[in-house]
């Protein structure tokens, strides 16, 4: 039987922490959220950041634009929080809709306020081994994995999914991390022979219980990032009730990886404000 990798536990114990660092630091740190249009899993998302940011101290300024805001209108938009010094950290709520040119808004915004970590220069120094902002939910899934004392050095691991919100950067935190490192997708041939050979599994595709028991290896560790609705409950891309039987340990959904994507969120903006005034805090 599996351990639970419990990432409400370990995010509310981090934030905990991270209210205490921030109280004695002197610093006022500010997250800006920038969303445009009323999805409501969106605006759900955007409320549960600045819920977080409220928890831990941080300040949080939230911009809404009408659904259809133009390319121009969202850039003039991050312009202003780039130069505004008030404010240290920056967040995209994605997806934006589809009229809006994702690529061009993510790029403008300052690397130094890249809190996403989905800016080309930030997934570059990612990539280069020498990571910055890395992007909220890989990297929460690492700090879950420190937390349990999961070794990754030495371990094969296979991420499902190449996104560069989760499987890119997953990969290569996991390879930084002395993995061996595959990353499978839609076009992967054999999918069920590679997932079979994970010593940690990382599911990113968003499908619901995709992964079944079959897929797993015995005593593998299997994180779930996907987020998907079946028969109006919140499942992930595995099946956990098969699969927790022959993991050696497992994240649930909800309440494993999403909470450490929100906990990284906030480390993130604090980092910014601490870079902010020391050129060498990297
Ligand atoms: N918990 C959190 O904090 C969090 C954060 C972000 C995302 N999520 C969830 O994680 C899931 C993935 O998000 P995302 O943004 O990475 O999604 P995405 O951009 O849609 O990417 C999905 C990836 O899965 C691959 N894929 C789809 N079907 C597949 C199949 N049958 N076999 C193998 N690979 C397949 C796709 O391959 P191709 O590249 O070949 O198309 C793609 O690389 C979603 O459910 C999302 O809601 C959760």
């Amino acid at each position: 039987m599996a351990t639970i990798l419990d990432g409400k536990k370990i995010a509310d114990m981090r934030l905990k922490i991270l209210k205490e660092e921030i109280g004695g630091s002197g610093l006022n740190p500010r997250l800006a959220t920038v969303i445009v249009g009323g999805d409501p899993a969106s605006q759900m998302y955007v409320r549960m950041k600045h819920r977080a940011c409220e928890q831990v101290g941080i300040g949080s300024v939230g911009k809404e634009l009408p659904p259809d805001a133009t390319t121009e209108q969202v850039l003039k938009t991050v312009t202003q929080l780039n130069s505004d010094t008030d404010i240290n950290g920056i967040l995209i709520q994605l997806p934006l809709p589809k009229h809006v040119d994702t690529e061009r808004v993510i790029a403008s915004v300052s690397p130094d306020k890249d809190v996403d970590g989905f800016h080309p220069f930030n997934l570059g120094l990612l990539f280069s081994g020498r990571p910055r902002f890395a992007p909220c939910t890989p990297k929460g899934i690492m700090t879950l994995l420190a937390e349990y004392e999961i070794e990754v050095a030495g371990t094969r691991a296979v991420v499902i999914g190449r996104s560069i919100d989760v499987g890119r950067p997953m990969s290569a935190l996991l390879t930084n991390a002395d993995a061996t490192v595959t990353v499978c997708h839609s076009k992967t041939k054999d999918l069920a022979n590679e997932l079979n050979r994970a010593d940690i599994l990382i599911s990113a595709i968003g499908k619901a219980h995709f992964i079944t028991r079959e897929m797993v290896r015995l005593g593998a560790v299997v994180i779930d990032v996907g987020i998907n609705q079946l028969n109006g409950r919140l499942v992930g891309d595995v099946d956990f009730a098969a699969v927790k039987e022959i993991a050696s340990a497992i994240t649930p959904v909800p309440g494993g990886v999403g909470p450490m994507t929100i906990a990284t969120l906030m480390e993130n903006t604090y980092r910014a404000a601490i870079v902010r005034t020391c050129d060498t805090a990297w």
